[in-house]
């Protein structure tokens, strides 16, 4: 059921341009419509400027007029199950279409953990709780 993005995110794994941890991922998502786009972490010189692969994937998506995941996978270590960081799990609950969007944890293509986005961050700060306060204009 999830072949398709998992052989996208192990794929997208392969274009990490990761030389200073020497820790490649790959991510790659599904939006509203089935499209899935890819996306791979991205570092620098300057170590704060690195991009996660999660978030890669989900702001290429975003570029191309796709707002709406249904779900996301992600692979780091192939010998482990790599969970994706805060800051993702935070973009995640931006765009995904509900709490409970499934997200793909692979270490193989046979062996990957489901788990929910609500599973990984509860209780998430979301546009929801800007609307709540007097005279936000953020939504
Ligand atoms: N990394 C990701 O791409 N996604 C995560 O969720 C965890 C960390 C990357 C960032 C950095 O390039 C490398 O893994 C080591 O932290």
């Amino acid at each position: 059921m999830y072949n398709d993005l998992i052989e996208a995110a192990l794929e997208a794994r392969n274009f990490a341009y990761a030389p200073y941890s020497g820790f490649p991922v790959g991510s790659s998502v599904m939006m509203e419509d089935g499209t899935i786009f890819t996306g791979c972490n991205v570092e620098n010189a300057s170590f704060g400027a690195t991009n996660c692969a999660e978030r890669t994937a989900m702001f290429t998506a975003i570029a191309k007029g796709h707002q709406k995941m249904k779900a996301l996978a992600v692979v780091g270590d192939l010998n482990t199950y790599t969970y994706p960081c805060g800051i993702c799990r935070q973009v995640m609950v931006e765009f995904a279409e509900n709490p409970q969007i499934p997200i793909i944890i692979i270490k193989s293509k046979e062996e990957f953990l489901v788990k929910t986005l609500e599973e990984l961050l509860p209780g998430a700060f979301t546009k929801g709780d800007l609307e709540t306060k007097e005279g936000a204009k953020y939504v």
